[in-house]
């Protein structure tokens, strides 16, 4: 047990999926994985382990934004030796040719700031993730109905965002999509030597303004979780 996860030694999987809502956790362990058992419900904040193809996974909430990431993310590494840690989550579109129910595999994670920039502080460390699961994901994508793209996400401290003229920088930059824990997800895998990816869902837009109705998500994200485990395990 550690501060936040009640599992025990042993009940975490090497390859751990990171949905930021416990529920997702919940529904993603009971649609793609066998056997699966509830492993922690601290703070309900579920995580359940089981398999997939024979495989030993743990599907455990996030929670939202990097600092609650980084809670569950360094335990999982540290105390349960986590291997492979992939987010599977939603981001807003910022391209025009990122379309809802599109999938995003985020190479790279910009921020403003990380629970990480006490340590970087001048230095602007580049997020990236593992290449080995990247282009296992990008392959696993091909055999998907949803279009995929792959490019630099922006993980912000901020749902609620009030500076328009950073999201004009970063849509000028090609930035393909906002979301809130990656950046993190990457820095931790980067210092522990750890894979890490993040498989996003585009649940809306900043420019259309469009969303995904909660009636029509759980088929878009059934195709990340797919890429997600198929590239976990290729
Ligand atoms: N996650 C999903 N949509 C988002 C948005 N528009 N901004 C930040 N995080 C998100």
């Amino acid at each position: 047990m550690t501060v936040h996860i009640g599992a025990k030694p042993g009940d975490i999987a090497e390859t751990v999926l990171l949905p930021g809502d416990p529920y997702r956790a919940k529904w993603a362990a009971e649609t793609f994985l066998e056997n699966a058992v509830c492993v922690n419900e601290v703070r309900g904040m579920l995580g359940f382990t089981g398999t997939w193809k024979g495989n030993r996974v743990t599907i455990h909430g996030s929670g939202m934004g990097m600092p609650s990431l980084s809670i569950y993310a360094n335990e999982l590494i540290k105390d349960y030796d986590a291997k492979t840690l992939i987010r599977i989550g939603s981001c807003g579109g910022m391209q025009d040719d990122v379309k809802v129910r599109d999938v995003i595999l985020a190479m790279t994670a910009s921020s403003l700031s990380t629970p990480s920039s006490g340590i970087f502080k001048e230095f602007n460390f580049a997020p990236c993730a593992d290449f080995g699961l990247l282009q296992a994901a990008h392959n696993a994508a091909k055999g998907k109905s949803a279009t995929t793209h792959v490019g630099g996400i922006y993980s912000s401290d901020v749902f609620y965002d009030e500076r328009p003229d950073l999201n004009e920088q970063m849509v000028r930059h090609g930035i393909l999509g906002v979301e809130m824990e990656a950046a993190e997800l990457y820095n931790l895998a980067s210092r522990y030597g750890r894979r890490a990816l993040a498989v996003l869902t585009v649940s809306d837009h900043l420019k259309t303004g469009e969303a995904l109705p909660s009636d029509q998500r759980e088929r878009s994200f059934g195709d990340m979780v797919e890429i997600a485990l198929e590239a976990a395990f290729a």
